[in-house]
């Protein structure tokens, strides 16, 4: 069986073809540039860059995998949540052609291919715990099975990924902003600026960081010589921060389930930030002292790609082969919204 995959939902234009053994035949991702200049998806930018490259990175992949387009049995896209434009891009693209070619469309939740990433390469003890840590999204997840995911906090304001971006823009580093935060934060002195640490005595799972943006933000404002090392010192700092506010939650996650009975031998962290080694460094000393194995996805699906798509569509529906041509796009899908 093969599944030709499409992701749209924000500024990653990927394809996939990959068949039901887990062999990828091809994967091509566009991350856009339009965005630099900004500091920021623009979202309408966004969804015309989508439209532009589709055709033509689907084209490319075909011949990569060396298939005729007729070859392909199931068209799966990411059909939320994201930005509508991309969205809509994407599923009416991969819908038109499974409409086309006679074939199944099967509609993907984002958020389950990155929460089903990490089962590619790993073999998996259920339950599992989930961090999901992207640009629009930062959420611990239980994952008991495939179909079976319990949302246990998320942030209540900004994302990590976002919170990222924001400070690298206030430090005048280039977008995205992670990466370069990551980089600057290995010259910088991580204890030299106090930053705030919200929700600090709330023993629940949730997060918020925007405070700590703000808390940047005036520093950089009260600071008259933005050099090198001042960069490299509040990357330094704000890195330090939020992965302790991490540490703190996964922490607090694992004596939360084994108040409720339940033990977890594995933890995972997907998403975008994901990528970072400073923060996966230290959970990974964390997971250690409470007996668990930090699991990660390939490196390629940590950012937003069509192959977690793909594998998501050969978890959930490779078998019942269900088609649904008219799921709509929702920005504002969640984990349980059910799409078949
Ligand atoms: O998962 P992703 O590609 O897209 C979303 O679904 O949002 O995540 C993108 C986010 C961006 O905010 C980017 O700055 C961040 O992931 N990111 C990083 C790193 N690489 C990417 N953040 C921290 N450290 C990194 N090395
Ligand atoms: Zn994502």
């Amino acid at each position: 069986m093969l599944i030709f995959a499409v992701e749209t939902s924000c500024d990653e234009t990927s394809i996939c073809i990959i068949n039901k053994d887990k062999k990828i035949l091809s994967h091509i991702t566009n991350s856009q540039r339009e965005h630099i200049k900004f500091g920021g998806v623009v979202p309408e930018l966004a969804s015309r860059s989508h439209l532009q490259i589709l055709q033509k990175i689907s084209k490319d992949a075909l011949i990569e995998a060396n298939i005729d387009i007729k070859e392909i049995d199931v068209f799966c896209a990411t059909c939320g949540p994201g930005l509508i434009g991309g969205l809509l891009v994407g599923s009416t693209f991969a819908k038109s052609l499974a409409l086309g070619l006679n074939k199944p469309f099967v509609p993907i939740n984002h958020l389950e291919g990155h929460l089903l990433s990490p089962t590619f390469n790993n073999s998996i003890q259920y339950p599992y715990v989930v961090f999901l840590l992207t640009g629009g999204h930062t959420q611990i997840y239980l994952i008991n099975s495939i179909n079976d995911y319990e949302l246990l906090g998320e942030t209540l304001d900004d994302a990590i990924g976002e919170a990222f971006d924001k400070v690298a823009k206030l430090l005048k580093l280039p977008y995205p902003g992670g990466p370069e935060i990551e980089k600057k934060a290995k010259n910088g002195d991580s204890e030299k600026f106090k930053l705030p640490h919200p929700l600090q005595k709330k023993i629940n799972l949730n997060f918020s960081f925007s405070g700590i943006k703000t808390a940047v933000n005036l520093i950089v404002k009260n600071n008259n010589n933005i050099n090198d090392v001042f960069k490299a010192n509040l990357a330094a700092s704000f890195q330090r921060t939020v992965t302790q506010i991490i540490e703190k939650k996964l922490e607090l996650t694992i004596k939360h389930l084994k108040k409720r009975g339940i033990i977890i031998s594995q933890i995972s962290l997907v998403g975008g930030v994901a990528a970072n080694k400073y923060i996966y460094n230290r959970i990974d000393k964390v997971s250690k002292k409470y007996k668990c194995l930090l699991i990660m996805p390939p490196q390629y699906m940590l950012s937003d790609n069509a192959a977690m798509i793909g594998w998501a569509c050969i978890n959930k529906y490779s078998k019942k082969q269900i088609s649904d041509l008219h799921f709509k796009a929702n920005p504002r899908l969640t984990i349980n919204d059910t799409l078949l």
